[in-house]
Order: C-alpha cells, then structure tokens, then sequence
C-alpha cells in the first residue's frame, strides 16, 4: 500500500520502504481490532516470546532509571558472595544466565576474588582475610527473595585469556579491556536464559538506536554502594547497591564519539557505547557484568553489551561502556556449546518504539471503534473486497469527536510504516465536521506475489499528541523515513511516549483526551 500524492495518479516516489512480504494472511473486511504488543509478537511469529516492554519504559530514564520487572530481564542475574553458612550475602555485580549452569559476566566482577587451585571454587576475599564464597541468584527482580537455598555457587569460572594475546587487563585508571567472564554454577538455574548477540549486524550501529541496560547497582552518582536489607536470610542479612532490579534507556554512541569522551582506547573490537548527550541515564557501580540489551523485531531483548566502565555516572556526555558481547562469540561457543545467538539486525532505531506506541495506543482505543468509520473508494464509488494492484483509490475517514487522525499500515512481516499524517500537507485534524480523505495507491511489493495482505490502523488521538512532530520532524532532512533520524529522536521519542503513557493512564475519561481505534484488513491482487 503506497500513498498517493493528493490530486495524483501518478506513484509517489517518496515510497515507503516496505519489508518483502513472506506470508500471506488473508483479511478482507474491516474488522474489530485491540491488537496487543503480545499478539503481535505471536503473530510475527518469532521464536523467542517474551513480555513486550511497557509503553512507559520507553519514557523514563538505575541512575536515573526505573525499578523494572525480572520478566522484562530473561536471564538477569545478580553476582555476590555468601558467608560459609549463608548467613549474610552481598551482591556487587550483574551478569546473565546462558544455560542452567552458566554465567556470563564482567571480568573485572573477579577482582578481589580468588579461584581455589583444587576445588576450582570462586571465592570473594574480603578486607579481614575471610573467603566468601561467590553465589548468583538468578531471574529476581528483588533481592528480598535472595535466600541461600536458591543462590548458586561458583564452582568454577574462566576469564577470558586467548591465544591471539586477548586477556583482560585493567588500567590504572579502571579502564577495562577484554572485561568478560563466563562462570560455573553447582546447580541447574532455571530459565529463560539470556541470548546474546553474535554479530557486529546484531549490533546497534546508528547513533541514538535504542538500548537498554538494567542491575541492582547505584541509582545516584553518589549513592551508597552497599545497603542492607531484609531477605529469607533473615533481617538486614542481604546487601546491595540496590535491593530491586532498576533498568534505564540509553542511545548507542558511535566509537569515534565515545574515544573522544571518553578515552582513545575505546575499539569497536571489545567495547560498545551507550548514553545520553544529555545525561541523566547510565548504568553505575554494581551494574557491572548485567546486561545491555537491544530489542529484536519482536520487541524481545538481545544482550549486546555488559557493563563495564564509566566516568561517574549519568554525567551529560559520559557514555557507560560496555563489553561487546558479539566480539567474544567464538570465546563463548567454544565453552558455551548451547548459547544462543542471534545474528540478525536489529530493527532501525526508532521502529520498535513506535510499534510499541501504536500498540499501546491500539490497546486503549479498543472498544471505541464506533466513534470511526471508513470506507475504500475507487473513482467515489465504495469498494468492499480485494483491492487490484496497480489501482489508485481514496479512504475516507470518519471520527465521531475531534482529534489527531493516524493511520498505520502494519504489512505482512509485520513492519509498521506511517501512512498519515505523511506528507507536509496532510492535515492530522479530524472531527465532526471534517473528514480526512487518505489518496492510496495499490500495490504488491513483493517480487511475483500475486497477492499481499496487510492492516491498516486508524487511531484518534488527543490533540495535543503531536503525530506529526514525533514521526515527521527528523525526515525534514529530505527522506520523508519513518524510521527517525537517530541523533534526536531517541530523546524526541522518549519524550512523546512519556507525553502519550501519561495521557493513557488518563483512561480517555474526559472528552479532550478520547482515543479511538478501528483496523481495516486488505488484500491486493494482481
Ligand atoms: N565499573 C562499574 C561496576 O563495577 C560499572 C560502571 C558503569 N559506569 C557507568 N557510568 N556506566 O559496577
């Protein structure tokens, strides 16, 4: 489904890209939608389900950050050590869990620990001399639950030391270099375990793409590094920078940005940047070893990096870096045999946020699909049935009440492309007394598909949502992309999103802040 040019009948050349089509779903009349972030990722099909990320998690900012929960986290671990008989436990760094007896980790989490030349056993060497064994808990979003029963030990563990002359070494200056570990455990953890990334096009590769990173460490620059808590060790047995799982949105810094920031040293062979111009988000003592993570294209996350190193945290333009996971695959399957990686690119920055929009907004509009109608037209006549490739029609829509009219068109693969408000003059208003008029063009876009499916969405939102600044501002540059231009519009989103999750916790109640959705199922033929 293309956009025409209003008053046209020629194809517009400033065409969507749209995704080859695999599979058809046939769906040819309007239909009822409250299509959810979970049905969509089924729909997509993809192989790892997991809980689509909050709407709200794209808007907040463990330093300035957010308590998460562990589901959002598959594989999320917390590394510590325990006295001999369990009785106390601290917890200092992160890691995640790539099977029921691994962990993947920061080297530099083994500092201050030794291995047991016989035993092999980790041990945390503390300032009295006693030896603490290391433990992990694993899949918790609140070390309240920490309880000695469950905590696994470290039986065993190996830094990274290889042939070619790659072993981890730390400066002087706590620059950390080749900062990766995988550990041992005297027990089977349960999953879901973690995948990582096996590839540089795994990667995020454009500044501003979207990432994650989460742990139980500090939440302020100065916070305190250990506090105690209360857990099934008993009162004030357990310590951490943090006793619940925080996470924090962060944008990829290319490497030349960050060597200047941060330090010349920094290679896109072992480090991977992320953080804010701005500042205000990072990860902080105590997050080293967790995770960094992208989201796949069915909004499932994808470890790309471990915490590693920082100047402070949260500073404006003091990016955290991380281990760059993808370069140590080779490492890691030879030790690893069932690690899972996943070689394929992320979806462009900004795609997945938006889907996770529309959804969001698709959820809260559900139920008010009486306030919208449409209707195909092919030269003002309405059309019901397959539409024909190669035929220009219009879609007219309808809204009971007045607001920002969006229309998205969901194809196939399940890409999310804008189709109004696209063009500059495309008018968002949409009420009583004015009805939007959408020229379309019909197309097939997969090479020798007789026939393509796909939905489109349409939502009214509140005025005051901006359609047309969130998904059109960065494509002034000329491109017309939906998927936005980086350098801003990780910031631009966040905001918009925190804007709109504000105003759907509103529950629509009063008429300015209605929300409305309806989907129209199509099909082209030749
Ligand atoms: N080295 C720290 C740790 O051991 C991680 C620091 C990350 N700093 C940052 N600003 N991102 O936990």
């Amino acid at each position: 489904m293309k956009r025409l040019i209003a008053g046209t009948s020629i194809i517009s050349a400033l065409s969507f890209a749209v995704l080859a089509a695999s599979q058809a779903h046939a769906q040819d009349t309007p239909t009822e939608t409250s299509a959810t972030g979970s049905e969509i990722i089924g729909e997509i099909g993809g192989s790892a389900q997991c809980k689509p990320r909050p709407l709200r998690d794209y808007a907040e900012k463990m330093v300035g950050g957010d308590v998460t929960t562990a589901e959002l986290w598959p594989g999320i671990v917390a590394l510590g050590a325990q006295t001999e008989t369990g009785s106390h436990a601290y917890y200092n760094c992160g890691g995640v869990l790539l099977n029921a007896r691994t962990v993947l980790t920061a080297a530099h989490c083994l500092n201050g620990s030794e291995q047991d030349p016989n035993t092999r056993a980790w041990s945390a060497v503390s300032n009295d001399g006693a030896k603490w064994p290391m433990i992990v808990i694993s899949n918790s979003d609140d070390l309240a639950n920490d309880d000695p029963e469950v905590a696994a030990r470290v039986i065993d563990g190996e830094v990274i030391s290889e042939p070619d002359g790659r072993a981890y070494r730390v400066d002087p200056d706590a620059r950390q270099f080749n900062d990766i570990a995988l550990l041992k455990l005297d027990r089977d953890l349960p999953g879901p375990y973690a995948r990582l990334s096996g590839s540089l096009d795994a990667d995020p590769a454009i500044e501003g793409h979207l990432l994650w990173a989460a742990g139980f460490g500090k939440t302020e620059e100065h916070g305190k590094a250990f506090s105690w808590f209360s857990s099934r060790r008993g009162e004030f047995r357990t310590s951490a920078p943090a006793q619940v799982l925080s996470d924090a949105i962060l944008q990829f810094k290319p490497r030349n940005q960050c060597a200047q920031s941060i330090d010349p040293s920094i290679s896109d062979t072992m480090h991977i940047c992320a953080g804010w111009d701005e500042g205000g988000h990072d990860s902080c003592q105590g997050d080293s070893g967790g995770p960094l993570t992208v989201l796949d294209g069915d909004g499932c996350p994808v470890v790309v990096g471990l915490t590693s190193f920082g100047i402070g945290c949260g500073q404006p333009g003091k990016y955290g870096v991380y281990t760059r996971v993808s370069q140590y695959r080779d490492w890691i399957e030879a030790r690893v045999s069932d690690a899972k990686f996943v070689t394929a690119a992320p979806p462009a920055a900004g795609q997945e946020a938006f889907k996770r929009m529309v959804d969001a907004v698709l959820d809260a509009g559900a139920g008010s699909q009486n306030q919208l109608s449409f209707q195909m037209t092919q030269n003002d006549r309405p059309v019901d049935g397959d539409l024909k490739a190669g035929t220009s029609y219009e879609l007219q829509v309808r809204s009971a009440f007045e607001g920002n009219l969006m229309v998205v068109d969901q194809n196939e693969s399940g890409f999310y492309d804008l189709v109004y408000p696209y063009f500059e003059y495309d008018d968002a208003a949409i009420g009583p007394d004015k009805s939007v008029a959408i020229p379309l063009y019909a197309q097939i876009n997969q090479a020798g598909a007789l026939r393509e499916s796909g939905d489109l969405t349409f939502v009214v939102l509140p005025k005051s949502v901006n359609i047309r600044e969130v998904f059109l501002a960065p494509a002034k540059t000329g491109t017309k992309s939906l998927r936005p231009k980086p350098a801003d519009s990780g910031q631009q989103l966040s905001d918009e999103f925190k804007r709109i999750s504000t105003l759907l916790d509103l529950e629509t109640s009063n008429g300015d802040d209605q929300i409305a959705s309806s989907a129209f199922g199509y099909t082209i033929v030749r």
